[in-house]
């Protein structure tokens, strides 16, 4: 495991931006995992700011992102492919064919699950997986639960993860009860992953997942286990580490 602790947020974006141009410039067709939320937005400009001055590619990139929420239509605006067009890739120059959510509006949700863990498969696995962390420690939506789940399934989100998420929302009511994540198979298989987390508020999950013991309690903490992972902290973020 490899530990970048940053000044700040913008510091640490700009790290994550590097780890993942790096990348990019070494595999132009890098499968590019990608999430969504506060901490990953940064990085996202940064990676925006490059394509534009040629320094990063997209042309030949696939990606496909952590989660979507269950019944809610893309095109609302607090749906994660809304976000992933809007944050990265109407801005950068990849085709929209080559960008892959799970669907949260497929009718049959466990053929959407192994469709996605089948895709993921078919494009060769993940090069880079970009993750941020819960509060409860949750990676995608992998909540804590009693054991850790390999493939991409349905989840109920924890009334933390709801109420962390209701300010992006009117009020936690209209907040999604549930999601489609990727399992902590395809997180683990990827062959590069990157946590990045940001704010005294993530200081506890990210003590707890990096120093606590490994459990589907912590699901953060199976990630002491992935042999090339880079951490990319702020320093409120790292506090407690
Ligand atoms: C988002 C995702 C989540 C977030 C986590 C942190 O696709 O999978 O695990 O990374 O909830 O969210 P923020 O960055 O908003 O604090």
């Amino acid at each position: 495991m490899k530990l970048y602790v940053t000044r700040d947020y913008e510091e640490m974006s700009l790290k994550v931006a590097d780890i993942i141009a790096a990348q990019m410039i070494l595999k132009p067709d890098t499968v590019l995992g990608l999430a969504t939320g506060t901490t990953p937005v940064g990085a996202y400009n940064s990676l925006i700011e490059r394509n534009k001055t040629g320094s990063v590619d997209f042309s030949s990139v696939r990606t496909v992102n952590l989660d979507e929420y269950w019944e809610l239509p893309s095109d609302h605006d607090q749906s994660y492919r809304y976000f992933m067009d809007h944050h990265l890739f109407n801005n950068v120059n990849i085709l929209p064919e080559n960008t892959n959510l799970p669907n949260g509006m497929a009718s049959d949700k466990d053929s959407e699950c192994r469709r996605y863990d089948s895709l993921i498969e078919e494009l060769g696995g993940i090069d880079i997986q970009l993750l941020g962390l819960g509060h409860n420690g949750h990676i995608g939506f992998n909540e804590p639960d009693d054991v850790f789940y390999k493939g991409t399934h349905v989840v109920k989100l924890t009334e933390s993860t709801i109420q962390a998420n209701a300010r992006l929302f009117n009020n936690s009511d209209e907040v999604p009860r549930y999601a489609i994540t990727m399992g902590i198979g395809a997180i683990m298989n990827a062959r590069t992953v990157v946590l990045a987390v940001s704010g005294s508020g993530k200081a506890k999950a990210l003590r707890d997942s990096l120093k606590g013991p490994v459990s589907p309690m912590v699901p953060g903490s199976i990630l002491q286990l992935h042999s090339n992972i880079y951490v990319v902290a702020d320093a409120e973020a790292a506090s407690l580490l």
